[in-house]
């Protein structure tokens, strides 16, 4: 058995000496998901939301390209479901993808009552663009590129001005609380201004994103560690599909810069991808060339970078011209201007870089964990909505459909009231020796990043699964007392987690490729779930497989 696989809390507590917080709903995340959740819960009782940081600190508030959603009269919910479901490669469900797009416009009707403003053409209209997948522009954005900053202000105020809600932050989550019949009754959390402290809730709502910070190239904000996958996993809730981490193709290739992300609507404009000589990479690769669904254009470059031996590709935006591109991509284009590139003239370097976990903790349509008490929504979440590739923009509107749908759920659900338990974690260091988080976590994103990246091979993936079961037994092992520790913690047992759902999934399909199992050989699309305790996958059939790649 591996140290991922034994069930301890992360630290030693007793639950009667602390100082106890009591809500209806605890909510683990302030992005998207987390507040749409909060926002709805709030009119039936009170909530508390946990930011691990700052509250618009999110990969939401980061989301450039927008929200796609049906809202425009020549296009139809069923036309976005096809486009979800061929995107998804064979492994979307089809009762998620369908409630994703039927329930997708009434969400925006929603946020613009709310007071979002979105661009709009010269009649007043929204505009809406186009992006990798999609047959129709159907993608409503904010101030040109930054949707997610408009959103996140709008889902802020609004939480903000409900009495209901407690927006705590700089708050993190350590454990979940469970009661002996694994009934999930809140979480144990520790902030820099009151230390460790018990929040008793009816219902546990996980909406805390995904884990782009396990591979050393990634698009996602420093607070993207997986901290509810991994905790989930530690309380005993089933995980799935995690071998699946979507690349997105352009993010800026610049030595020494962040990984910007350069949103796919620059392509929807008419960007293409390029060599260094200008020649097209995506023609004859694919029938909707830069405009495939993410998985392959990504392909698309790695393959082109394998062929050429060069380090990055480029993306030629410069048909679209300096004047529209600054119009169009506003915060682009001042990003861009901080490197001394201006779109409108030269190429654009990128590579692709890890963008959205699309595994994660296994829910029904209602966001339904395995552990009565706990729901999650978005990023962390796996609903089946995204299958093995998620369509773009469909991120954001999952938030705001699954987010409200869960609390729904836990409000049918009578769930008791929280009452306090007395709960005790013996959780002591095992193993002694000192530790330099620093590189644990470097060591582990470069590890990620060479063996569980967008080209997997079996013999690799198994070597690093041994070397992460070593790891993990002094970086586990060992207990520590501030988010540091139990960040590395956290995106160690994540990053196991996918070692060896990408080990067990011998096919390749969506965004998960392997090198040793080619996609012709792929067998009938399933799911891979995982329980703590358990050596074994469960494999389960989709419900349906129609509309497929
Ligand atoms: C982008 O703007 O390209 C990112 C949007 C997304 O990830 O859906």
């Amino acid at each position: 058995m591996t140290p991922f696989d034994q069930r301890r809390h992360l630290i030693p507590f007793r639950s009667q000496l602390l100082p106890h917080i009591f809500t209806d709903m605890l909510v683990v995340g302030s992005g998207v998901a987390g507040l749409r959740a909060a926002l709805e819960a709030a009119q039936h009782g009170d909530v508390v939301v946990l930011a691990k940081e700052s509250l618009d600190l999110s990969n939401s508030n980061w989301a450039q390209g927008g929200i796609a959603a049906a809202i425009h009269h020549d296009d139809s919910p069923e036309s976005h479901f096809k486009d979800t479901m061929t995107a998804g490669a064979g492994l979307c469900e089809e009762s998620a993808a369908r409630t994703l797009v039927e329930e997708g416009p009434a969400q925006i009707e929603q946020l613009l009552s709310w007071g979002m403003r979105v661009d709009r053409d010269s009649k007043g209209s929204p505009s809406l663009g186009l992006e990798g997948g999609h047959g129709h522009a159907r993608i409503l954005h904010s101030d040109g590129d930054a949707t997610g900053r408009e959103l996140m202000r709008t889902l802020i105020s609004s939480a903000r001005e409900r009495p209901g809600i407690r927006l705590f932050d700089r708050c993190f989550a350590v454990d979940l609380l469970t009661s002996s019949q694994g009934r999930v009754a809140g979480a144990i959390t520790w902030s820099p201004r009151y230390g460790l402290q018990i929040i008793w809730a009816r219902a546990t709502i996980l909406a805390s994103g995904g884990a782009g910070q396990v591979y050393r190239e990634t698009s996602n904000p420093r607070v993207a560690t997986g901290d509810a996958i991994a905790m989930a996993w530690r309380a005993g809730a089933w995980v799935r599909d995690l071998e699946f981490m979507q690349f997105h193709p352009t993010s800026l290739y610049v030595a020494g810069a962040p990984r910007h992300l350069v949103s796919e609507a620059v392509r929807g404009e008419g960007a293409v991808l390029v060599d260094r000589h200008g020649a097209r990479i995506m023609e004859g690769f694919h029938p909707q060339e830069d405009l495939a669904p993410r998985d392959i254009v990504t392909r698309g470059i790695v393959e082109h970078l394998a062929r050429s031996g060069e380090p990055c590709a480029y993306l030629d935006a410069r048909k679209i011209g300096s004047t529209d591109f600054a119009r169009r991509f506003p915060s682009l284009e001042r990003m861009l201007a901080g490197y001394g590139i201006d779109a409108g003239r030269d190429l654009i370097p990128i590579h692709p870089a890890a963008h959205y976990t699309i595994g994660g903790v296994r829910t029904d349509l209602d966001g339904r964990t395995s552990l009565q008490g706990l729901y999650a929504c978005g990023e962390v979440a796996s609903n089946g909505v995204h299958g093995a590739n998620r369509l773009a923009s469909n991120s954001l509107l999952e938030g705001l459909v699954f987010g409200r749908r869960c609390v729904v759920a836990a409000l049918r659900d009578t769930l008791p009231d929280p009452v306090p338990m007395q709960l005790e974690s013996r959780a002591q260091t095992v193993v002694a020796g000192e530790l330099d988080l620093g590189d644990v976590r470097q060591s582990l994103r470069s590890a990620m990043w060479r063996n569980v990246g967008i080209v997997r091979h079996g013999a690799k993936l198994a070597d690093c699964l041994d070397m992460f079961a070593f790891w993990g037994r002094y970086a586990l092992g060992s207990v520590f007392e501030t988010p540091e520790g139990w960040e590395a913690q956290n995106l160690l047992t994540v990053g196991h987690l996918m070692t060896r759902a990408a080990l067990e999934r011998r096919e390749s399909r969506g965004a998960h490729q392997r090198a040793d199992a080619p996609r012709e050989d792929a067998p009938p699309a399933q799911h891979l779930d995982w329980q703590i305790g358990h050596d074994t996958v469960q494999r389960t059939a989709i419900a349906t497989e129609s509309a497929t790649r």
